[in-house]
């Protein structure tokens, strides 16, 4: 997700270095970008110079002292605490004072997220959706400590990337998961009793209820291994088994089959 914020930061204007750990994920992450925008392009909606233009503003690095003139920097790393943990502690060292510390966490407490650091009033939470270019919303959380000043910053900044901001607080899962991945987690325990095919499942929810996308589809296009990640944190968070992931995600994961980024996950790519 993170060259989906690299790009809409950029298109609104703002100058921005994406960082990530190799060339290679960098290289692939310019080029979902390059890919997204000439989609635009294609469809007139913008003009090459322009596309050329917001290319220009995003500069990549692998060395996370690069961000360290951030006035925000946007966390979008693996969905686990211990690693996330490593990366806001390492930014609390480099980053200016005033910088905030946003992270594009799915579920993962902005409140321990902050207590990490020694600016916990200026972490904050920041959840973009996928694909982010075309998707509105950003989930916003405050951490116990994030203070009102970082809110509103927060939310003027989403304005400005033409997204809209809507206010959670920090509690499991916050809004979107906690609602979204327990229907995509009953609809895998429908496939493992054999209740319908995944055709069907994905068929009824989309024909019936007018989404998208049916929920396997949508399990595979988030990633089989971020909605394990996130049902993990729902059932830790709230002790209930309600939240319980269904063996046969877990064993996706375990195989490797992690949806379309892996090429198989409950459909094949
Ligand atoms: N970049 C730019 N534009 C894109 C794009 C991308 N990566 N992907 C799709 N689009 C644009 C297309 O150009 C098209 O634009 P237009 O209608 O203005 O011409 C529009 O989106 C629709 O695309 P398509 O016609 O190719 O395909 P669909 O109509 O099937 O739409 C979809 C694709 C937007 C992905 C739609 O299927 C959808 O909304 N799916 C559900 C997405 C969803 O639920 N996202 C949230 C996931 S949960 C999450 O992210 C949270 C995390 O914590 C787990």
């Amino acid at each position: 997700m993170g060259n989906g914020i690299a790009q809409v930061a950029a298109r609104a204007g703002f100058n921005v270095v994406m960082r990530d750990v190799s060339e290679d994920f960098l290289a692939r992450g310019l080029k979902a970008i390059d890919k997204s925008l000439q989609r635009d392009v294609d469809k007139e909606r913008l003009a090459t110079d322009e596309k050329q233009a917001i290319l220009g503003r995003i500069r990549t690095t692998t060395d996370l002292a690069d961000l360290r003139d951030a006035f925000i920097v946007v966390e979008a790393v693996t969905e686990s605490f211990a690693v996330k943990s490593e990366v806001f502690k390492t930014l609390d060292e480099l980053a200016g004072e005033a910088a905030i510390l946003a992270s594009n966490t799915s579920s993962i407490s902005i409140t321990r997220l902050g207590a990490v650091t020694k600016r916990p009033e200026q972490v904050i939470g920041m959840h973009f959706m996928n694909p982010v270019p075309v998707m509105k919303l950003v989930e916003i959380i405050r951490g116990a400590a994030t203070t009102d000043e970082t809110y509103q910053k927060v939310h003027a900044l989403t304005e400005k990337l033409e997204k809209i901001p809507l206010e959670c607080n920090d509690s499991p899962g916050f809004i979107s998961n906690r609602v979204l991945m327990p229907m995509i987690n009953e609809a895998i325990f429908a496939l493992y009793e054999g209740v319908a095919s995944r055709e069907s499942i994905d068929g009824i929810m989309k024909l019936g209820m007018n989404h998208p996308m049916g929920p396997l589809t949508l399990a595979d296009f988030i990633g089989l291994d971020v909605c394990l990640a996130i049902m993990n944190v729902l059932h830790d968070g709230f002790s209930d088994s309600k939240y319980r992931p269904c063996p046969l995600l877990k064993r996706y994961v375990d195989a490797g089959w992690l949806g379309r980024k892996s090429g198989r996950g409950f459909y094949e790519y």
